[in-house]
C-alpha cells in the first residue's frame, strides 16, 4: 500500500493506493476518526461488484453501514439525484457526522462528494474510486459537481475527502475501452508536469493494461500525487492549476460534437495530440516530442486521429467552451515532455490550420 498525503489550506487528508484496500476499509475510517454508522453511495453496477466487500471491510473496522443504489450513468449527475439522496440519507438519520463513501467511477464521486459538501452543510466524505479515471484522477482535486440542462458540472463546489481508499483491485472488471480511457489523463499528467513518470509509463504501459498490481499501485500513486502537488498549490483553479486543462479545449469540443460518442479520456488523448502539434505550430515544441506522445497514447489503446468531425463545428463548440477575446483562445501547452506553460493568445487561424491539416493528425 501506498500513502499519499494531502496538505490544503483548511485540512489535510491521505489517499491509500492498494490491492485488497476494500476490505481494510473499516481500520482506514477508524484511524482518521470516521465511524459509528456509514453510509455507501454506489451505481447499482458497481454495488454489484464490491458493495459486499466494501461492508464487510468496514464491519471488520465495526463500522456498520447502509447502502444506496442508483442507476449507472452520466444522466444521474442531476440535482433531482441529489434531491433523492437527500431525501434517503434523511430516511436513514444520517448526522452531521456520518461519513458518506463514494463507491464507484467519476460520475458517483461527482454526485456523491456534491451531496456529502451540502448535507447538513456538510458530511465527511470518502472517496472511494473503482475506475482508473477516477483512482488517477477525478478523485483527488475536490471538484465536486452535478450538470444542470445541457452544461457539464454546472453546479458545483470544492470539497475535498477526509479519507481515500483506492483499491486497485476493484480494476480488473473494467472493460479494456474504459481502462484505456483512465490512461489519458495519467498520461497527461506526465506529459506536463512530470518526465520520469512519462518514461516510467512508456516502459510499463503494457503492464498497466494487463492489470499487474504492483505497476497499478505505482502508477495510480504517482499520477495522485503529481495532481496533489498542483492541487496543494493552487486548491481552487485560479492559476497553476489550469495547467491541467491540457488536451481538454480541443478534447472538449471533439466529446460534444461527437455527441459523446467519443468517451473523455479518448477526447482527451486526441485534444493532447493536437493541442502538441498546436505547440509546434507556435515553435515551442519539437516534433520528437509528438511522436512519442502519440506513441504512448497509441499504446495505451487509445485513439490518436479524431473520427471525421467538421472544422468549424469544432472552433464553434471550442468558442462556446471558452472565453475567446479577439478571435484568440487559451491553451496549456507543452514545451517539452515533462513541462507545460499557459499561452494566452493562440489564433484561431492556427487552431484551423492544425486542425485541418489531416496528413500529420
Ligand atoms: N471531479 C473531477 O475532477 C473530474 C475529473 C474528470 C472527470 N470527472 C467526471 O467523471 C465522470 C466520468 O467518470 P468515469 O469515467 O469513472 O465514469 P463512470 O463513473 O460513469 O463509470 C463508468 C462505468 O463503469 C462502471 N464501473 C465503475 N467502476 C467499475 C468497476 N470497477 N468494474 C466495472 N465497472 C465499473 C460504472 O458503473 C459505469 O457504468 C464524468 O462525470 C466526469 O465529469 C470529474
Ligand atoms: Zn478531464
Amino acid at each position: 500500500m501506498q500513502i499519499i498525503e494531502v496538505r490544503l489550506a483548511s485540512h489535510s487528508y491521505t489517499i491509500h493506493v492498494g490491492h485488497g484496500l476494500l476490505q481494510q476499509a473499516g481500520e482506514l475510517l477508524r484511524r482518521q476518526g470516521l465511524g459509528g454508522m456509514a453510509v455507501i453511495i454506489t451505481d447499482s453496477k458497481v454495488g454489484a461488484l464490491y458493495g459486499r466487500n466494501l461492508l464487510e471491510g468496514l464491519s471488520v473496522g465495526g463500522i456498520k453501514a447502509s447502502v444506496i443504489e442508483i442507476a449507472p450513468g452520466e444522466e444521474q449527475k442531476t440535482l433531482e439525484s441529489a434531491g433523492r439522496l437527500y431525501n434517503r440519507l434523511t430516511d436513514l438519520h444520517a448526522e452531521r457526522a456520518t461519513p458518506i463513501l463514494a463507491l464507484g467511477g467519476g460520475v458517483i464521486g461527482d454526485l456523491a462528494g456534491f451531496v456529502a459538501a451540502t448535507y447538513m452543510r456538510g458530511v465527511p466524505l470518502v472517496q472511494v474510486p473503482t475506475t482508473l479515471l477516477a483512482q488517477g484522477d477525478s478523485s483527488i482535486g475536490g471538484k465536486v459537481a452535478v450538470n444542470h440542462g445541457n452544461l457539464k458540472n454546472r453546479v458545483g463546489t470544492f470539497y475535498h475527502p477526509s479519507l481515500t481508499i483506492s483499491d486497485v483491485a476493484t480494476l480488473k472488471t473494467l472493460s479494456r475501452r474504459e481502462l484505456s480511457d483512465g490512461m489519458a489523463e495519467i498520461i497527461k499528467h506526465g506529459m506536463v508536469l512530470d518526465y520520469h513518470f512519462f518514461a516510467f509509463l512508456e516502459k510499463n504501459i503494457q503492464k498497466v493494461l494487463s492489470l499487474d498490481p504492483a505497476i497499478l499501485e505505482d502508477v495510480i500513486s504517482q499520477s495522485v500525487r503529481i495532481k496533489a502537488d498542483t492541487v496543494e498549490q493552487d486548491e481552487f483553479d485560479l492559476g497553476v492549476r489550469n495547467i491541467l486543462n491540457y488536451g481538454h479545449t480541443i478534447g472538449h469540443a471533439i466529446e460534444s460534437v461527437s455527441g459523446l460518442t467519443v468517451w473523455h479520456g479518448e477526447a482527451v488523448a486526441m485534444g493532447m495530440i493536437i493541442e502538441a502539434r498546436i505547440a509546434n505550430k507556435l515553435n515551442m515544441l519539437s516534433k520528437d516530442n509528438i511522436s512519442r506522445l502519440k506513441m504512448l497514447i497509441s499504446r495505451a489503446g487509445l485513439p490518436i486521429k479524431p473520427p471525421h468531425l467538421d472544422i468549424e463545428r469544432l472552433i464553434g463548440a471550442m468558442q462556446h467552451d471558452k472565453k475567446v477575446t479577439e478571435g484568440k483562445l487559451r491553451f496549456a501547452l507543452p514545451k517539452a515532455t515533462g513541462a507545460a506553460t499557459i499561452v494566452d493568445d493562440v489564433s484561431l487561424s492556427i487552431i484551423r490550420q492544425v486542425l485541418s491539416d489531416d496528413e500529420e493528425t
